[in-house]
């Protein structure tokens, strides 16, 4: 697998602590529901709440499971909700998480399934975009990296399962027979 370091560990953690005094800025009060999509925003939740935890605030968490990419890394147009968040987001303020926004299904209908649970407030956010891929109109309030249209892995993405435990953002050539593996997010 060929490979490049896009973003780096320093560039993370400047661009993360940004993002939280952003999100904090904006945020209704100090405990807000944050909820991330598994299983590629792990690392980036778990910066961003503790980033966020600096400025004060107290976050609920939890996760949601949600899959979009079925046999291949190309994009299946299928979002099936495997898992959802237990939290009652009912009049609370929801944080949206996940790790990449690339044809925005995903975080779409996540967005529009949260939406009809009545928060008092909700807002995205992503660690990276792609907006060269982008099918349907759906953009995040918080952005970390725009990223052009390569494969990346690392902080939480993967290539086939494989590359989530490094924490810088790699570009990746994929062997052949490791792309068709590919099936959580
Ligand atoms: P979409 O926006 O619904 O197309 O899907 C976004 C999801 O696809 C992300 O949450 C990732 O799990 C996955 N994904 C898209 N592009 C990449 C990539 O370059 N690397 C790793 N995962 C990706
Ligand atoms: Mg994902």
């Amino acid at each position: 697998m060929e490979s490049r370091v896009l973003i780096d560990e320093a560039a993370i953690a400047r661009r993360v602590a940004e993002l939280a005094k952003e999100i904090a800025g904006d945020l209704p009060d100090q405990s807000p529901m944050v909820v991330g999509l598994l299983t590629g925003s792990f690392v980036f939740m778990a910066d961003l709440v503790r980033a966020a935890s600096r400025l004060g605030i107290q976050p609920e968490v939890d996760f949601m499971a949600v899959s979009h990419y079925g046999a291949t890394m190309e994009a299946s147009g299928i979002v099936e909700v495997h898992k959802q968040t237990s939290l009652d987001v009912r009049g609370h303020a929801v944080l949206l998480v996940d790790d990449i926004l690339d044809t925005g299904r995903t975080l779409s209908l996540v967005r529009d399934r949260m939406v009809e649970r009545e928060p008092a407030w909700i807002r995205t956010c992503v660690f990276l975009d792609k907006p060269s891929r982008r099918e349907v109109d759906v953009t995040a309030d918080y952005v970390g990296f725009e990223v052009p249209d390569v494969w990346v892995v690392g902080y939480g993405l993967d290539a086939a399962g494989a590359g989530r435990e490094l924490p810088y953002i790699m570009a990746v050539e994929p062997d052949e027979d490791r792309a068709d593996e590919t099936d959580e997010q």
